[in-house]
């Protein structure tokens, strides 16, 4: 079959597809396997008992239940969802917000594809723009997003060594420039694969140089404040006309919804808006109709701060302590974790690549993602990149903990 420049882009070998095939291979193994790669979230019992209780109270309502899924719901989104989420964020933040400030997407994934491909690329005069990515590693996701080639642009960071084998990365500014290449800045906040929490002091300086290069800022808030404050630190969420906040109703527990948040100017909301129309004519509103009512009652942000933040909190501090036992006499560090799912461990004096690694963990069973993939748009050579690994603690405990233990033993293996 002979496929279109589309289609040959979009199914030639991607880091995302050899990921999700490997997940899902796991998760049909036959043998036990200790699952410390992928992103989803873990199933808290106080959540799931939740998600039990509100379908079955809207499966007695008729109206809830034919607006969840019997109608197609406006192309940016549920509208009584969108206008909940306008009050609790204004309430909350000051930010005045309207419900054109709000478009809902078929997950923030797919948020991203639809913002990347609107704002980069090629352009009638010929010009090519790209999205800037000012501190890798940075969300493997993002990597094939753009429909055309090197879509992306990004800078390695500087490292903050700190107590106990931990370091923090960030964002160089000597190495950033916004000309007029640059169509975006995008990061993530709580970081994908490293827990990082941008400092609010890099987040105003990055405001500023988008403000003044007169392009947004692209924040992707999937672990963040209010929902589902995957954050163990205090943060400072920034919003204005400028900035683009992107939200996820996954990582609160809710990853099969498909249920993504933009947050933007009205410009950019209505673009959003159309981009739904011609691609899926409306948006699934069975996320949006399922937590309306915690939004309007901002029990969401209750349980994000009293039960989810806790849970990985909890989760990050006892891996942390597992990977202190087991890696006892390695020379390896460890990202400090500040929010999100994950521990980004480097092993500098790794003897083979994270690739090799992972398949060496992956025969005995433990799924990890090496740190390659993390680098998108990075076009220097940097060891760096191949020395590095994440790991989800999400997770059952007990995987986690046999996990990080054979990951002791084979990068011992590989440092000798
Ligand atoms: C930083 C980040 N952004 C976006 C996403 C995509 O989330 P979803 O499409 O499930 O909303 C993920 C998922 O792991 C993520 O980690």
């Amino acid at each position: 079959m002979q496929f279109s420049r589309f289609g040959n882009w979009f199914t030639r070998p991607t880091g995302a597809r050899e990921l999700m095939d490997d997940l899902g291979e796991a998760m049909a193994s036959e043998n036990p396997v200790m699952m410390l790669g992928g992103g989803n979230p873990a199933h808290i019992p106080e959540m799931q008992a939740l998600l039990r209780d509100r379908m079955h109270a809207i499966a007695d309502q008729p109206r809830e239940l034919r607006r969840m899924l019997a109608d197609y719901a406006s192309p940016a989104g549920e509208v009584r969802f969108r206008a909940a989420l306008v009050k609790l964020l204004n309430d909350e933040y000051g930010w005045n917000l309207k419900l054109e400030n709000i478009a809902l997407t078929g997950g923030s994934q797919t948020g991203f594809f639809q913002l990347f491909n609107l704002l980069a690329g090629e352009f009638d005069d010929g010009s090519c723009r790209r999205i800037l990515l000012p501190l890798t590693p940075e969300y493997a996701g993002y990597t094939d997003l753009g429909l055309s080639n090197n879509q992306f642009v990004s800078r390695r960071p500087t490292i903050e060594y700190l107590d106990d084998r931990q370091f923090k990365y960030h964002v160089d500014f000597s190495r950033i420039t916004v000309d007029e290449s640059i169509a975006a800045l995008c990061v993530s906040r709580p970081t994908n694969p490293t827990g990082n929490v941008l400092t609010n002091d890099e987040m105003e300086k990055l405001a500023g140089l988008a403000r003044s290069a007169g392009v947004p800022l692209i924040v992707d808030n999937a672990y963040g404040v209010p929902f589902p404050q995957i954050v163990f630190g205090d943060i400072h969420p920034f919003w204005d006309e400028n900035i683009i906040l992107c939200m996820s109703l996954s990582k609160i527990g809710l990853p099969a919804v498909r249920t993504g948040i933009v947050i933007a100017c009205e410009e950019i909301i209505d673009a959003m808006t159309s981009l739904n129309a011609v691609m899926s004519l409306s948006v699934s509103s069975v996320g949006a109709v399922l937590m309306r009512e915690l939004v309007e009652n901002r029990e969401i942000i209750r349980l994000s701060h009293d039960v989810i933040r806790p849970f990985y909190r909890q989760r990050a501090e006892q891996a942390l302590e597992w990977t202190r036992e087991s890696f006892k006499g390695c020379e390896y560090f460890v990202h400090r974790p500040e929010g999100a799912l994950f521990l980004w461990l480097w092993f500098p004096e790794l003897g083979i690549t994270s690739e090799e690694l992972y398949q060496r963990l992956k025969k005995r069973g433990v799924y990890v993602l090496p740190g390659h993939h993390f680098f998108p748009g990075l076009d220097e050579e940097w060891d760096h990149r191949h020395q590095c690994i994440r790991i989800t603690y999400s997770q059952d405990a007990e995987s986690v903990r046999k996990g990080i233990s054979i990951i002791g033993e084979e990068v011992r293996r590989a440092c000798a």
